[in-house]
């Protein structure tokens, strides 16, 4: 049974949504039928321009016939086999693909099948990492303020954002560095901002309080962006690295969102100039069409495992469907496109009217902040008082109105279309949010 084309009313109970207000959204539903290019359709049969890559995932555009034809392709040729103590080709290439596209000696892949199980993927390697190197005394992670590592135990423990913990009591051992993001200081910076660099010696404070020889990894996003596109000041990343170089602590870069282009490089690693001991990544590696997530693990880290007899397993940890056929394919005609249509460099074409666009709408009431970064963005608004995020909801739900798909976080409306983008759907998406915020609350 496929799922129908119209959902009624009847349908709509039994489904509890993920990070959904459920019962207003019940009361009048949103919903997409089709997607083309950079359109959905709506149910009631609006093209809706999507202004967030669906949720940051979609970098090479809706309804690739290439990644189609690969997953169709691989589930009559080798639907399912398991990757514990067997192996079937789809991993290995892929797997050799991606440690051509990242610099340095990231040279090994761990698969997942999300950005959450990445991220619990990595906490794990690095935790073990400094128990077989005989260090098990380093068991402190430290995480970000308004970080968000997905939602699993350890991704939430160091992730720093209030509502997403509060309901789950004692998580892992976790201190987290104040975020980066400030208004006094940096409002309508364009690009990476100047000020904040020394908010990363909070980590030398953190090493201090918890004995550096206690911590065994920071994980940050470079940009964090769930809540809201919060942008590394000049030399933050590089002040990190150099302060867990000093003490030896693993420095993990979670780029589920910036990964595959989205800064106009493959990862932001180049972008920033900055080498991690890990990175996660997960939602464009497929262009958001077949789950899957990984971890790029440096040379060293996966050597220290590699010891002991042979026969043992070294790291006991997997997924029934890490590395599963059909997401390997659907991932490598992916990365076919990015390469064949020089996709991340296409952002950097883009950026520079992408940038003034998004600029262009300061000055309108209600608007605190205007930020950008390859093809990333952010509107923050004046929160109502006593209502956070009222006004940012209704500026996505009036957006949608109008026909175009932004994300609202919090008062901020951040953007992160497909790279397929075109400079006339650049300013749609621009306009449309000038309307909606124009509008008044
Ligand atoms: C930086 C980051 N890490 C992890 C995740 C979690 O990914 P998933 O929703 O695929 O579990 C996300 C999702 O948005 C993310 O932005």
């Amino acid at each position: 049974m496929s799922p129908p084309s119209e959902v009624t009313q009847t349908h709509l109970e039994a489904f509890w949504m993920p990070f959904t207000a459920n019962r207003q959204f019940k009361a009048a539903p949103r919903m997409l039928v089709a997607a083309q290019g950079m359109y959905y359709t709506s149910e009631d049969g609006r093209a809706i321009l999507d202004g967030t890559a669906g949720l940051w995932c979609v970098n090479a555009g809706h309804g690739r016939p290439e990644i189609a034809e690969a997953v169709k392709h691989q589930v009559l040729q080798l639907d399912f086999a398991p990757t514990f103590q067997m192996g079937h080709p789809g991993p290995f290439a892929l797997a050799e693909a991606l440690v051509q596209m990242v610099p340095g000696d990231l040279n090994h892949v761990f698969f997942a099948n999300s950005g959450s199980e990445a991220v619990e993927t990595a906490l794990k390697i690095a935790l073990a990492y400094h128990r077989v190197r005989g260090e098990g005394s380093r068991q402190w992670l430290i995480g970000r303020e308004r970080a968000y590592h997905g939602v699993n135990f350890g991704g939430l423990s160091v992730g720093g954002i209030g509502p997403n913990r509060h309901l789950f009591g004692n998580l892992l051992s976790v201190d987290h560095l104040p975020h980066t993001h400030n208004l006094t200081h940096n409002a309508f910076t364009r690009g990476q901002p100047q000020w904040g660099d020394h908010l990363a010696d909070e980590l030398e404070r953190l090493m201090t309080l918890h004995g550096a020889a206690n911590v065994a990894a920071v994980i940050v996003e470079p940009i964090a962006g769930a809540t809201g596109v919060l942008l590394p000041p000049v030399g933050y990343l590089q002040r990190l690295r150099q302060i867990c170089d000093q003490h030896g602590v693993l420095l993990i870069f979670d780029e589920v969102i910036t990964g595959f282009g989205r800064l106009g490089t493959p990862f932001a690693t180049e972008y920033f100039g900055v080498m991690p001991d890990l990175i996660t990544v997960a939602k464009g590696l497929t262009n958001g069409t077949i789950p899957m997530g990984a971890v790029f693990v440096r040379q060293g880290i996966y050597d220290a495992f590699m010891q002991g007899p042979a026969g043992r397993i070294e790291f006991a940890h997997g997924y029934t469907y890490s590395g599963h056929p059909v997401a390997c394919a659907a991932a490598l005609a992916t990365l076919d496109i990015y390469r064949r249509e020089a996709l991340f460099d296409r952002v950097n074409h883009l950026a520079t009217a992408w940038e003034a666009a998004a600029h262009s709408l300061k000055g309108t009431p209600g608007i605190i902040d205007i930020r950008n970064l390859g093809l990333l963005a952010a509107i923050e608004l004046e929160p109502e008082a006593g209502r956070p995020g009222a006004r940012g909801f209704e500026v996505f739900r009036r957006c949608y109105e109008r026909g175009v798909l932004v994300r609202s976080a919090g008062d901020t409306i951040a953007l992160s279309p497909p790279l397929v983008i075109e400079p006339h759907q650049i300013d749609q998406l621009f306009t449309t949010l000038g309307e909606a915020i124009a509008q008044g609350f």
